[in-house]
This record gives C-alpha cells, sequence and structure tokens, in this order.
C-alpha cells in the first residue's frame, strides 16, 4: 500500500541558543544550520525512510526547487507538489543547550493547496492506502472527506495544536496522535478524552515517558516505552515517530511493533541536530544499540 500526506515543506533556520528568548529579549545565536523541514516534509522523509512508498502532496514557491529535489533525493514522490506565486514556507526554531525548542512559522505556499490539486492526487490512490495530514497547511476538511470516500484510512498529526481543526476532521479520522499537552487541551475543548473520541486508534505521546496507545475497538491501552537517550534536539523527532509509525502499520506490522520501531527512530533523531535531512533509515534504527 501507500501513504499520502497532504503536508507541509519548510525551510528550517535554525538558531542554537544558550537558552530559549523570554519576551523583550535580545540573545546572540551560536550556531546557524538550513534544513528542509515542515511537519509534513518530516513525516514524508521519516515514512519514506521507513520504506514505504510515499507521495507528498503539497506547495512550494519559485526558490523551493531545492526542497522538492531533496524529497525526491530521499524518495518521496513529488509529482503532487505545486510550485506556486508565493514564498515557500518557512520556520525559525530556536534550540538551547538541552535540545528544548521554539518555533515561528511562516505558512506560505503551504497555505494555498487547491482542492484540485488534492482530488488530482488522490484520483491515483487505491482502497487501503493510507491519507496524513497535519495542522500546517489549508484544505485539510476537504482532503478527510476525498480520502474517506475513496476508502483510504485517515490520520491525523494535530500539530500545531488548534482544537478546531482537530474538530473539523475527527469524524473521518481512522488515526490521531496527540501529544500529552494536546489530548489535555483538546480533552478540555470538547470534553472528551482519548478513548472517547470515537477514532479507532489515537496515540498519544508522553516525551520520555513513551508513548500510549487507545483501541477504540477493544478498550484497551497499551504502553510503549521511550528509549533512554540525552537529547541534543527534539525538533522533529514527534514528526520522524509519526512517519515510523505510519510505514509500519502500512508494511501490516501490528501496532505494538509499528509504536516500538518509531520510538527507537524518535529515540535516534533526539541524538541529532536537524530536521528531514537528518531522519534516520531503517537499518539504522534496527541496528542502533540504545
Ligand atoms: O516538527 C518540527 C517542524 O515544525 C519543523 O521542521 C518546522 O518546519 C515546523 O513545521
Amino acid at each position: 500500500m501507500a501513504i499520502w500526506n497532504l503536508g507541509s515543506i519548510n525551510a528550517d533556520m535554525v538558531y542554537a541558543l544558550p537558552h530559549l528568548p523570554v519576551a523583550g529579549e535580545t540573545l546572540a545565536a551560536t550556531g546557524l544550520d538550513q534544513f528542509l523541514g515542515g511537519k509534513g516534509a518530516n513525516m514524508s522523509v521519516a515514512a519514506a525512510r521507513a520504506g514505504s512508498t510515499v507521495h507528498h502532496i503539497g506547495a512550494v514557491g519559485p526558490e523551493g526547487s531545492w526542497a522538492v529535489q531533496r524529497l525526491m533525493e530521499y524518495g518521496v514522490d513529488t509529482r503532487h507538489i505545486a510550485t506556486l506565486d508565493l514564498p515557500t514556507g518557512h520556520a525559525i526554531i530556536a534550540v538551547d543547550s538541552a535540545g528544548e525548542n521554539q518555533i515561528i512559522l511562516f505558512p506560505g505556499a503551504n497555505h494555498a493547496i487547491s482542492s484540485n490539486q488534492i482530488g488530482q492526487a488522490l484520483s491515483e490512490a487505491a482502497s487501503g492506502d493510507t491519507l496524513v495530514l497535519q495542522n500546517e497547511t489549508n484544505q485539510q476538511p476537504e482532503a478527510v472527506e476525498m480520502a474517506q470516500k475513496l476508502g483510504l484510512k485517515v490520520a491525523y498529526a494535530a500539530a500545531p495544536f488548534e482544537a478546531e481543526a482537530v474538530q473539523a476532521v475527527l469524524p473521518f479520522l481512522d488515526l490521531l496522535f496527540l501529544n500529552a499537552v494536546e489530548a489535555e487541551q483538546l480533552q478540555q475543548a470538547i470534553g472528551k478524552a482519548p478513548q472517547d473520541l470515537g477514532v479507532a486508534d489515537v496515540i498519544v505521546t508522553l516525551g520520555s515517558k513513551g508513548a500510549r496507545h487507545f483501541d477504540g475497538s477493544t478498550g484497551n491501552t497499551t504502553d510503549v516505552p521511550a528509549l533512554p537517550v540525552t537529547p541534543v534536539d527534539t525538533t522533529g523527532a514527534g514528526d520522524t515517530f509519526t512517519g515510523y509509525v505510519l510505514s509500519g502499520l502500512d508494511r501490516g506490522l501490528p501496532m505494538a511493533q509499528a509504536m516500538a520501531q518509531a520510538a527507537r527512530a524518535g529515540a535516534l533523531m533526539v541524538t541529532r541536530h536537524g530536521t528531514a535531512d537528518v531522519i534516520p533509515d531503517l537499518k539504522e534504527v534496527q541496528e542502533a544499540r540504545f
């Protein structure tokens, strides 16, 4: 089967800082690097590096051909990435000495994707394929409706978190990814805990405590532990986890195994500086010693 990703593509400008800036503070960076990023691009690269067939649906500006080229080099099908007359999305990312981050997003072309473009892409999808989305593009409700009609499974990573955005797609979801803070925010907004959302599978990531799967059909929960690593940069680790879970499921792994493999990928990722360009491949993930 294949994974279709309606996802953001960003240029990540990553600034190394002694600490995250507070309001009104001017702070000199100790380093600057540029990476391919965007939650969407990161997930596409992760799933492709995990061995899946991945089709990215997205948009860049006229100066964004480098990002498309890089996605292609990482094994992602880029035929459904439009070049629009808007700037490519970018992210200003501050990373402190403990690996924590703060991100400012400029959506650019990520917010100008047309429903026609999505329809054309998904017309090539097969029933049983998966569509994944995050909250960094426009057209989310239109895309999930199309995907459900075509018999695709629909997965959603609720980041950056907006309760209204989750609610708009919730009735169409087969799989929902949240972190612990997002799960709490969603519960406050709609009064439902993860197991009561009516979604077949909900995964809540818990940082250094691992991740929890809520099985909507049995009511069972399964915990997958995190691996012991010292983080240098947590940016993109959640996207890597999500991409690896989707790829594992797409290739027939049971949920617990897909999550365990994804936890290894996420753990490796936090030991690296950068985003899409440094996502580990399956061989690295399987051979890693923790
Ligand atoms: O999750 C990390 C990502 O968030 C970065 O790559 C950045 O582009 C933002 O989308």
